[in-house]
């Protein structure tokens, strides 16, 4: 194995404190061809702005080394040292967390927004240690990082040192099961790099890209063969231009992870029956509750509540998750 995941997650929070002027004279534009940036330390501009949700960033895709996001730090409690994120992941990214931690998953994030000048200091310092070609295989070069769109957080379990999470993990688990509901997906999701745009299996590696995306990478991935995951670059390089326009529409309608209003509650909770008009998370157990298809449960204090009946990913059902710490959830019926 050519990098450890702790050594990963060393290397991960070096990123943040690598010196970046080395890069600057390489940073001329306008744009060379980014169709075979692989194994080089020359940190080349691409040629895309990345406002839209689903810009392609892959090995073929490159960012303009001048496009920076507007991104705001993640508080304390939600991130490792200084991390920060674009404004909608960044809310998502920490409704996800308090979901997490309401199941037991003290997620946090490691690595977030990575400028194109950090990416460049960073993929230079692994190619120096452990030559190009195997640097390239578990980072990306200069402008064909995901972590440049500021969407993207590299996952840790908080209190457990600097670790990236663990394949198989309760983390990965839950984060299976419910990262879509919050808009983020797995990039590398695969044991063969193949499937992962060519990186190896990054567990940790989640990138928002909506929640309307997110439950149709969902659908597209349980129609492939042999327990087969789709990685979120072949996802998006998969999409014709009139799919990716549809998909980046407002998440609003579809999205089950905002709390509800307690007004809306009480209507909806009175027409479902059974549900206490004014619910609060003394009466919710924390297994989580199903009245009829509603689903109610808490996250880190706060109140929280979906029909599932309006998911669009086929789990229209309230019922027992079958993973045994996850308890109620949306389910296939
Ligand atoms: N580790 C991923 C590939 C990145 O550097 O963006
Ligand atoms: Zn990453």
């Amino acid at each position: 194995m050519i990098a450890t995941r702790t050594l990963l997650s060393v290397l991960a929070a070096f990123a943040t404190s690598v010196a970046v002027a080395g890069c600057a004279s390489e940073l001329d534009e306008p744009t060379a061809s980014t169709e075979d940036a692989l194994c080089t330390t020359a940190c080349t501009s691409g040629t895309l702005d990345g406002d839209a949700l689903l810009t392609r960033v892959d090995r073929g895709s490159a960012l303009r080394s001048s496009w920076a996001p507007s991104t705001s730090a993640l508080p304390a409690s939600y991130a490792l040292g200084a991390q920060s994120l674009r404004e909608d992941a960044r809310q998502k990214f920490m409704a996800l967390v308090d979901a997490a931690r309401g199941h037991g998953v003290n997620l946090a994030c490691l690595s977030g927004y990575r400028s194109f000048h950090t990416q460049c200091a960073l993929f230079r310092s692994y190619a120096e240690r452990d030559g190009c070609e195997a640097a390239n295989t578990y980072s990306a070069n200069a402008g064909h990082s995901e972590h440049q769109l500021g969407t993207v957080c590299d996952l840790t379990l908080a209190g457990g040192g600097s670790s990236f999470i663990a394949a198989g993990g309760t983390a990965d688990l839950w984060l299976r099961a419910h990262a879509h509901e919050y808009g983020f997906a797995c990039s590398y999701p695969n044991t063969d790099r193949r499937d992962n745009d060519g990186y190896i299996h990054e567990p940790w590696h989640y990138r928002y890209i909506g929640v309307r995306a997110a439950a149709e990478l969902k659908a597209r991935e349980a129609e492939l063969a042999g327990g087969l995951r789709l990685a979120v670059p072949v996802f998006i390089a998969s999409l014709s231009a009139s799919e990716r326009e549809a998909l980046e529409l407002s998440d609003e309608p579809d999205d089950s992870s905002a709390p509800p209003s307690r007004a809306s509650d009480a209507g909806a909770s009175d027409a479902d029956g059974g549900a206490p008009a004014t619910p609060d998370c003394s009466t919710v157990p924390f297994e989580g509750r199903c009245t009829g298809t509603v689903l109610e449960w808490c996250a880190s204090g706060a109140y929280r509540r979906v029909d599932c009946a309006g998911r669009t990913d086929g789990r229209v059902a309230c019922g027992e998750d079958p993973s045994p710490y996850i308890g109620k959830n949306c389910i296939a019926p």
